[in-house]
């Protein structure tokens, strides 16, 4: 296994990716880009689809520490947008992880995986807590929690799951989270959003296998259990909803 220093991350130009570049870069951790378009202030990208291995195999070999972002981010068409980005896509870059010697894999699941114990008001929602899928996104979500786990036992790699609180990407969605309470709890800033990235990938903690939650500070009811994404990685948001959702009109492509 490779113990380099630098970080792959899997789309690295999306609402999330940018943020967690720009917070390595910041914290001067090496970071290789890896997306469909190129991503803006990082010279070592690779423009390439998740769905082509050999693509995937070029960009993680020699990598320390791989971030998995790239997916279709919510509910879509099954066959042509899920099926392919968040199952195929998933297996891609698990095999070129493997092949390539990648040491801690970090994989972005969300909220979602238990989104129906959320809706009841059973809160917080804890890692522990059986899963209940809104849909097929988050159907799709379990998938790669569930694989990521064959990964980390099978073949010894450094596994952390997060499921992710709502960074939103468009203005749209930042207008959702500003006329709803619960929304407004399970709100992601990119600055912590980048924050726990780093955090995961800077953590010296052996870890074989964990599921955490992330999200910002929540201001009305806490609906995600952050403790232990603090015990594992240090990480502790430093914001609160709407800090940080100014930027959702800047993502530049
Ligand atoms: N933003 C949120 O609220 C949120 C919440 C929970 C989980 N997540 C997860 O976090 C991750 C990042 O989400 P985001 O909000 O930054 O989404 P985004 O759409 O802004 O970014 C996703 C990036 O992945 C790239 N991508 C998609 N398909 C690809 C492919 N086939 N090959 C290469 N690159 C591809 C896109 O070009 C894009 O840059 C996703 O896995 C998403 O499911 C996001």
């Amino acid at each position: 296994m490779n113990w380099n220093n630098t970080v792959l991350v899997v789309g690295s130009a999306g609402r999330i990716g940018q943020a967690v570049v720009a917070e390595l870069q910041r914290r001067t951790i090496p970071v290789r880009g890896f997306d469909l378009v190129k991503t803006p202030g990082l010279d070592d990208c690779v423009v390439g689809d998740i769905t082509q291995g050999e693509d995937l195999k070029r960009a993680a070999t020699g990598i320390g520490t791989l971030i998995h972002l790239a997916a279709t981010p919510d509910d879509d068409d099954f066959p042509t947008k899920l099926l392919p980005n968040n199952i195929v896509g998933v297996y891609q870059v698990m095999e070129a992880a493997r092949l390539g010697g990648v040491r801690r894999l970090i994989l972005a699941s969300s909220g979602q995986v238990n989104w129906w114990q959320r809706t009841a008001g059973k809160l917080p929602v804890r890692v522990e807590d059986p899963p209940s899928p809104r849909y097929w996104y988050a159907a799709t979500k379990m998938f790669l929690e569930a694989i990521g786990r064959g990964y980390a036992e099978s073949h010894g790699i450094g596994v952390i799951v997060v499921r992710l609180g709502w960074c939103p990407r468009t203005p749209e969605q930042a207008q959702e989270i500003a006329s709803s309470e619960w929304a407004q709890d399970v709100y992601l800033s990119p600055g912590d959003a980048g924050r726990f990235f780093a955090c995961a990938a800077e953590t010296r903690t052996d870890i074989r296998f964990a599921i955490v939650y992330a999200s910002s500070n929540p201001i009305h009811r806490v609906h995600f259990d952050l403790e232990p994404a603090r015990n594992l990685v240090g990480f502790v948001p430093q914001e609160t909803w709407p800090q940080g959702s100014e930027r959702v009109e800047a993502l530049k492509r």
